[in-house]
């Protein structure tokens, strides 16, 4: 691969992937030549999808576009990101809430690595109070998240929450 593609990391648990991380994987594609989407496997989290599960979510999102790929790890992030040859780790900011965990996670970050730097994106306006886990808790409890979703994640989440509405 050319010395000259700028290649961006986006971690994250992805439990499932919502509308929120497609808008921020298309906001980094605007700076990034590739995104690859990194699903922490981290077997001490109890998560709703297996990794495979997310892997496959994630990939029918972007139709297996070229820019975009979609991967799993674990340990260090700066590990993973320089085993890649990336020189971002991008992380989405909603709210002012979010600032202070991401922040002390980026100067962790920046501490174990010095090349790897973090970009903070903003999400769109209609996903800013979004997140997989409040989905996750409005379909188990039987909301319509029509919309917040990709059609097959919101297929997938019906098949856990059968209570779901359509
Ligand atoms: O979607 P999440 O759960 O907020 O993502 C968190 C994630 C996966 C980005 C973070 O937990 C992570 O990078 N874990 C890997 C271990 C690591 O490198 N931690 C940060 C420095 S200690």
């Amino acid at each position: 691969m050319s010395k000259n593609i700028k290649i961006a990391v986006y971690p994250g648990s992805f439990d499932p992937f919502t509308n929120g991380h497609i808008d921020i994987v298309e906001r980094a594609l605007k700076i990034f030549d590739q995104v690859i989407v990194a699903i922490l496997n981290n077997p001490s989290k109890k998560a709703l999808f297996t990794v495979e599960e997310r892997v496959e979510m994630i990939k029918k999102s972007f139709n297996n576009g070229e820019n975009v790929t979609v991967d799993a790890f674990d340990g260090l992030l700066v590990d993973y990101a320089r085993m890649q040859n990336a020189t971002a780790v991008i992380r989405g900011m909603r709210a002012i809430s979010d600032f202070e965990s991401e922040f002390q996670m980026a100067l962790m970050n920046r501490r174990l690595c010095r090349e790897v730097q973090t970009i903070f994106l903003m999400t769109g306006l209609r996903w800013i109070f979004t997140s997989s886990s409040i989905i996750k808790e409005a379909a188990q409890f039987g909301g319509d998240i029509t919309g917040m979703v990709p059609v097959f994640v919101k297929q997938k989440l019906k098949e856990k929450f059968p209570k779901m509405k359509e």
